[in-house]
């Protein structure tokens, strides 16, 4: 077998090569691309899920889709530093414009990015500080981002194109930029512009998103994205393997089996398959040699760190969580088995949830934002007295 021609792509943010089970995401961007072309407004876009299920792919496939219809596309991922973020967003305008191959188009651009700068560095040295349409006071940042996008588009409409946002991660993003990010959204809408946020980010977004501002519900169209039934995890398996190989039917059950639908594992279980086979078909025993390998891929890419960067006390509460063993827990019953009150392990599940190791499917819930995070927790049982490095040798040494 040609190793060199391993299919599989495995690790966050790399694009698979049979994207799975996402025709219903894909075809409300066609939609979005027909209305931009159309000069249309319409409602952005959100998807949501657990990590691993395949938000970042997808929204890279979206973008990509706008570019090849010759939208200007913007993608990035928010952290949680509003200083980077802006400048990554200003930053990713700028260049989208100097990508933009008509001519006169990008002389047009570049002429509302010049003029929104002079104006920002004017009002910055006056010291101007404006009123949004929620009435808080605009910083200049925003103010620019504002001006930008706003212009931008009137331009982009005119030639029957228009702005798409992707972010990535939006739930990182600090609460001032995420409101003027929303905000424009619906500004734009109003004013039936073509702009359009297409964002992704862990199942707590949605709420995170109508807290910044409560009319974010009705401005997106919200999209969960999960594990993949078992015909399209059969799919994606087969679908990959095309002019390539194929798995022998034992085999490919083992794989749908290990992977549970999660797009991250089946790519970690069919690349190690697809490596520890040396025939073609693939048969079954290659996919039981590669799933150690595959095993600590993911241990690697989704557990390991995450555990290792968590205190003392949230790993005493993931370890309550994983003992548990649910997919979703209640903070009571975390408290009871930890002999402590539920406000006393309050801050605690909070730092939990800021960090985006669990997340608040209702009230009083929680659960994991990795899947199979709590059976890593169990299976290795890492100490939690131990030392950063001492305890990752155990950890390697127990999984044998
Ligand atoms: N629809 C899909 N079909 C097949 N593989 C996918 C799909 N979506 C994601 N993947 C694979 O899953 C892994 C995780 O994808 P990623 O987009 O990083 O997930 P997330 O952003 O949700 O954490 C990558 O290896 C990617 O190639
Ligand atoms: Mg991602």
């Amino acid at each position: 077998m040609m190793h060199a021609l391993n299919p599989f792509m495995p690790g966050a943010g790399r694009k698979p090569r049979e994207l799975a089970g996402r025709e219903p995401e894909l075809e409300i961007m066609d939609r979005i691309i027909a209305r931009t072309k159309a000069g249309y407004s319409d409602r952005g876009l959100i998807c949501s899920g657990l990590r691993g299920v395949g938000k970042t792919v997808l929204l890279l496939r979206m973008r990509d889709m706008a570019l090849a219809q010759g939208l200007m596309a913007v993608r990035m991922e928010a952290t949680s530093d509003a200083r980077r973020d802006y400048e990554l967003l200003l930053g990713g305008l700028s260049k989208a414009v100097l990508r933009e191959r008509n001519k006169s188009l990008r002389e047009r651009l570049l002429d509302v990015l010049k003029h929104v700068n002079d104006v920002s560095i004017e009002l910055g040295a006056f010291g101007i500080s404006l009123k949004t349409a929620d009435d808080a006071p605009a910083s200049s940042d925003s103010l620019q981002l504002e001006m930008m996008v706003e212009e931008l588009c009137r331009e982009l409409k005119k030639r029957h194109s228009g702005l798409l946002l992707f972010i990535d991660e939006f739930q990182e993003m600090p609460n001032d930029l995420m409101g003027t990010i929303i905000g424009l959204q619906h500004a734009m809408g109003q004013d039936d512009l073509p702009f359009y946020v297409i964002a992704a980010g862990l199942p707590n977004l949605p709420g995170v998103l109508t807290k910044s501002r409560s009319y974010a519900e009705r401005l997106f169209q919200y999209r969960k994205i999960g594990r993949l039934t078992e015909s399209q995890t059969k799919e994606c398996f087969i679908d990959t393997m095309k002019g390539v190989s194929t798995f022998e039917d034992d085999a490919l059950d083992r794989l749908i089996q290990l992977s549970q639908g999660y797009p991250y594992f089946i790519q970690a279980y069919g690349s190690a398959a697809f490596e520890a086979s040396d025939s073609s078909p693939i048969p079954l025993s290659a996919v039981n040699r590669g799933e150690a390998t595959a095993r600590a891929s993911i241990d690697d890419g989704l557990y390991e760190s995450r555990w290792q960067r968590a205190s003392q006390s949230e790993r005493t509460y993931m370890r309550v969580m994983a003992e548990l063993g649910k997919e979703v827990c209640s903070s009571s019953e975390i408290a009871d088995k930890a002999g402590k009150t539920t406000p006393e392990l309050s801050r605690t599940r909070k730092r939990l949830i800021e960090a985006g190791l669990a997340y608040s499917p209702e009230r009083g819930l929680i659960a994991f934002t990795v899947p199979g995070m709590g059976e890593y927790i169990r299976r290795i049982s890492p100490s939690e007295e131990q030392a950063y490095g001492s305890d990752r040798a155990d950890a390697r040494a127990s999984r044998g």
